[in-house]
């Protein structure tokens, strides 16, 4: 116990805080301390850079959450567990764990009825008014945190975070053997995505994008095919996307996870009669949906917002036995004092995904 309370004062908790919109600073912070018995305190190892960070940092603001006070951004971390309280059971310092980065109330009728990020109370890592994960030390409920299998490196911990993204809204679509799967935007979710449908035994797995190299990417990862969509009516692109894909009557399932206006329209008219379309990608909040396509084919269409019961666990077990390969998505792992850089680089589109070591971590 002397040796962790050593080593827990020599780590600093170093922030990477946005102040306002395109001002941010490195800020010593102090130190967070257990408040519960059922809490641990991680020191964060690596922290992958997620479009909301990037949206905050440019814009300060996303829908009705507006960055008012100074924030430390950051969400999808992997750490080291340092000091455990008194009630945890199942972790011990030393553990290295992946972040699962939002802590619900636990009390109200979606958290009792087993949708827990639908909470309405839900306190998320950087996400106005709270502080996220790029920071030396981090206190988080012990049940929220997922010890790694010593196959899975810290690094890839970090991935566990957009792949619970990708898990959850691949269960929403209900995706079953030998189905066909069309994925709108080939970014890091929709890749997963790709990855994780091809792992719930999806045969043909379609990646949509506007960027050849992304379309690369994802043939790579996952994909069995690839589409690069074009600026035409969705009608005309959906046609193609079938045809190019040996999908006359459509695909049993559509995702998209683009947010794009044109790749959403697209997505009504690529599903079959009785598919189903999950929307995971966020853009405007208002756009023109094809309607009476998803009514006449009688499309099950769902929303899905990050990850609930069992998400973690699934992503994690996805890594660890290979099925999904989050290593081949980091572009770049940069040291805490570049993180400016390296949202700028996310920015430029210029990195699939970029982690940021912790403030401690010697790379
Ligand atoms: N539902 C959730 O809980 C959740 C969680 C995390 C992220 N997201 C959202 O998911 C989406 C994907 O996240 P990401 O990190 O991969 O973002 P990203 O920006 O890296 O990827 C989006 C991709 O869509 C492509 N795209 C743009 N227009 C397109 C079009 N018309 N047709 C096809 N592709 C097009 C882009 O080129 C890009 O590759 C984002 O909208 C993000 O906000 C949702
Ligand atoms: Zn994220
Ligand atoms: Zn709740």
């Amino acid at each position: 116990m002397a040796v962790q309370t050593i080593i827990k004062d020599e780590i600093k908790n170093l922030s990477f805080v946005l102040n306002k919109p395109l001002d941010v600073s490195f800020e010593q912070r102090p130190k967070p301390t257990l408040q519960d018995p059922h809490d641990v305190l991680v020191a964060i190892n690596y922290t992958g850079i997620c479009g909301s960070d990037v949206h905050y940092w440019q814009h300060g603001a996303i829908g009705h959450f507006v960055v008012r006070e100074p924030m430390v951004l950051g969400h999808e971390s992997a750490g080291t567990v340092v000091e455990a309280g008194a009630a945890v059971t199942h972790l011990r310092p030393g553990d290295r764990v992946a972040l699962e980065p939002g802590y619900p109330c636990r009390r109200c009728a979606d958290c009792r009825g087993g949708r827990y990020n639908l909470c309405e109370a839900m306190a998320f890592a950087a996400t106005p008014p709270h502080h996220g994960t790029l920071t030396g030390l981090w206190t988080a409920p012990a049940d929220f945190c997922y010890k790694l299998p010593d196959g899975v490196s810290l690094q890839e911990g970090a991935l566990v975070e957009p792949l619970a993204v990708a898990v959850h809204i691949v269960k929403q679509a209900d995706v079953k053997p030998g189905q066909s799967v069309v994925v709108m935007g080939a970014g890091p979710v929709g890749v997963l995505c790709a990855a994780v449908a091809r792992a719930y035994g999806a045969s043909k797995v379609v990646s949509v994008d506007i960027v050849p190299s992304k379309l690369d990417f994802a043939r790579g990862l996952a994909a069995t095919h690839t589409y690069l969509s074009r600026r035409i009516a969705p009608e005309d692109n959906a046609k193609a996307i079938r045809d190019h894909a040996d999908l006359p009557r459509g695909a049993d399932v559509v995702i998209d996870a683009s947010g794009a206006e044109l790749s959403i329209q697209t997505s009504l008219h690529v599903v079959r009669m009785g598919g189903t379309y999950v929307q995971g990608g966020m853009g405007k909040s208002d756009i023109t949906f094809p309607i009476m396509a998803m009514c006449l084919k009688e499309v099950t269409a769902k929303g899905s917002f990050r990850y609930g019961p069992g998400d973690y666990d699934l992503a994690i077990e996805l890594v660890a036995s290979g099925r999904v390969d989050v290593k081949r998505l980091v572009s770049q792992v940069v040291p805490f004092e570049q993180a400016e850089a390296a949202f700028k680089k996310v920015k430029e589109g210029e990195v699939i995904k970029i982690l940021i070591a912790g403030p401690n971590e010697k790379l």
